[in-house]
């Protein structure tokens, strides 16, 4: 079920000398529409059953456009990080009429009791407001944060990473099917729900992360398999844990660093998250990450990429941005993987990373096997689910 949107009219009272809204009614707007959102849900008791109360720690609060008296606005709301006794949710207040975004807003809460002292966010709350995902997610903190990730079966281990702006749950079906091996599928840092700091993001650090959680879970060695940012990031991890891996799988993903305008893209996509919000960015990303039968033909897979994607915090998307414009270039890294069992996975119509650039990389790497997808973009484990577990599991069975 989709979090509720809240509609509430701008009264007269609310506006300044020149008719807008004024700056300080958008608080009590704002406090409003989390309210009637929790109505609509647990209840607005949902934290004093816990003897839990939310306080308000950091408020920032971004007006794009002025409101007048009268108008309706539209008010979601998304949780943006979900730590042990804080969260954080993110807000966003759209006019009905022309759907013009007039403010968007941050809210950190910690979670206190009676004394003041910090306790747990209220378990009832988090499942509310995080219902993309099932319960089937474990916490683990590595790194310095805490990540979500989902821990199946048993064997030899593999290592799902996600892409851009994304999360884990483009692996339901792999995860799901995979059976004969422990099937590891985390949240990055920034992404669904795992913590989004603000800063402190770099393929190197992702890839550090996943060291990290590996070494957690006890685990000494994995075949990696990326999707597009996670391909970066696997690469990342090659350079400094060759030894983990026992196999890789790239996914419509390519080696070379990010050109100057590639770069100057990622800046202008980081302005429009921190201005218009994870929405924006789903809004211009759908049409490339998907093949134009997934678009035309599959109306609830489009959906569910735009919700995903929509959801995610804008700290993570900046912070993912900013990793792949500064990542290094893998191209030299290619032919030093001889020897290393490696599949590359290509839709036939991705757009992002083509399949020529996926033959190239089969080319460089001594051994590698191609294999091009049809009739999807880059979107494979969503786009084509079976058709890509079927690959992953030959190639699987394949490694020695
Ligand atoms: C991804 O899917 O991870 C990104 O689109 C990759 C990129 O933008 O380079």
């Amino acid at each position: 079920m989709p979090l509720p949107e809240i509609d509430l009219p701008v009264y007269p009272n609310e506006c300044d000398a020149f008719g807008h809204l004024n700056q300080a009614a958008f608080l009590s707007l704002f406090e409003r529409a989390r309210w009637e959102m929790l109505m609509r849900g647990p209840g607005w008791d949902v934290f004093t059953r816990s003897g839990a109360w939310p306080a308000v720690r950091k408020t920032v609060i971004d007006y794009h456009a002025a409101a007048f008296p009268g108008d309706i606005l539209r008010f979601q709301q998304a949780l943006t990080h979900h730590g042990r006794t804080s969260f954080t949710m993110r807000q966003t207040a759209r006019r009905v009429r022309d759907d013009t975004l007039i403010a968007t807003a941050e809210f950190v809460f910690v979670c206190v009791d009676g004394g003041g002292r910090p306790i747990p966010v209220p378990r009832e709350f988090g499942d509310f407001m995080s219902p993309r995902h099932g319960g089937d997610a474990q916490r683990l903190t590595v790194n310095g944060v805490s990540l979500a990730v989902e821990v199946r079966g048993e064997g030899p281990a593999v290592l799902f990473i996600h892409g851009y702006p994304l999360d884990r749950s483009v692996w339901a079906h792999p995860v799901a099917a995979l059976e004969g091996y422990r099937r590891i599928a985390p949240d990055l840092r920034g992404a669904g729900e795992s913590d989004a700091p603000d800063l402190g993001y770099s393929v190197e650090t992702y890839a550090r992360d996943l060291a990290a959680l590996l070494d957690a879970l006890g685990i000494d060695d994995a075949v990696l398999c990326g999707l597009s940012m996670g391909g970066y990031i696997a690469f990342e991890f090659i350079r400094r844990w060759r030894a983990r891996v026992r196999g890789l799988v790239l996914m419509d993903t390519r080696a070379e660093a990010d050109t100057a305008e590639g770069k100057r893209a990622r800046d202008a996509a980081a302005g429009t998250a921190r201005e218009r919000g994870a929405a924006a960015i789903a809004e211009s990303m759908l049409p490339k990450v998907l093949s134009a039968a997934t678009l035309s033909g599959s109306p609830e897979t489009v959906e569910r990429v735009r919700a995903m994607m929509a959801g995610s915090p804008v700290s993570g998307l900046v912070g993912a941005l900013g990793a792949m414009r500064d990542r290094p270039d893998s191209t030299d890294l290619l032919p030093t993987l001889a020897g290393l069992p490696t599949v590359i996975l290509v839709g036939e119509e991705d757009e992002l990373t083509p399949p020529a650039r996926a033959r190239a990389m089969a080319e460089a790497i001594p051994g590698a096997r191609l294999v091009v997808i049809p009739g999807a973009g880059h979107l494979l484990p969503v786009e084509r689910p079976s058709a890509t577990t079927d690959e992953l599991f030959d190639f699987l069975r394949s490694i020695p």
